[in-house]
């Protein structure tokens, strides 16, 4: 199917989803300006870098999916920029975490890792994410699309997948 495929056919698909991405920012700043963030504003503000964060994950975790399915390649085009605001909300939600939250008390941060089940599992995504999001510049996809790429398409071939 052609349908999304011509890459100058939407010449506004990613400088749209890119304000749509963004606009967050502005619009957080501004209820925060305006006092409309609730009486606690740390939490308010931690939670929604964490549904963002959700948010953009679970799209670009579907771009491949919707490829494969219907043949429109508009969500590989927009996979890698998703990505990458996925990398930026996680960073933020951690980082309002840890430096307003917890005010960088490290004993404090453990302790909640380890006795919070759901803050571990965010932790080690978040860990994840930090080399997918390191790899994903142009210079590294050329790697991935060769020697790396190659090794893991052998790899899990050879593993029947
Ligand atoms: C991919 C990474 C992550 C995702 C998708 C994620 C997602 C979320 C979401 C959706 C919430 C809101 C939950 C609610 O409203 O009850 C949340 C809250 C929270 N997250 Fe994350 N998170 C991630 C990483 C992290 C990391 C790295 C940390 C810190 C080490 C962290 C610590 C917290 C804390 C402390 C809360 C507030 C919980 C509360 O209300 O008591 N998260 N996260």
């Amino acid at each position: 199917m052609v349908l999304f495929s011509q890459k100058d056919s939407q010449p506004w698909l990613k400088p749209g989803v890119f304000v749509g991405a963004i606009v967050p920012i502005p619009i957080m700043i501004w209820r925060g300006a305006n006092g409309e963030l609730g009486a606690d504003i740390v939490a308010t503000v931690l939670n929604q870098f964490g549904y963002l964060t959700l948010i953009m994950l679970a799209a670009t975790l579907l771009c491949t999916p919707l490829k494969i399915i219907t043949g429109w390649n508009f969500g590989i085009r927009l996979r890698r920029m998703l990505g990458l605001f996925s990398f930026m909300y996680a960073t933020l939600h951690f980082l309002t975490y840890l430096l307003v939250d917890q005010s960088l008390d490290i004993t404090a941060v453990v302790e909640d890792i380890t006795e919070r089940n759901f803050i571990l599992v965010g932790f080690l995504a978040f860990i994840v994410m930090i080399p997918l999001a390191i790899t994903s510049t142009k210079k590294w996809c050329g790697v991935w699309d060769s020697a790396i790429g190659n090794a893991c398409i052998d790899w899990l071939m050879s593993l029947g997948v």
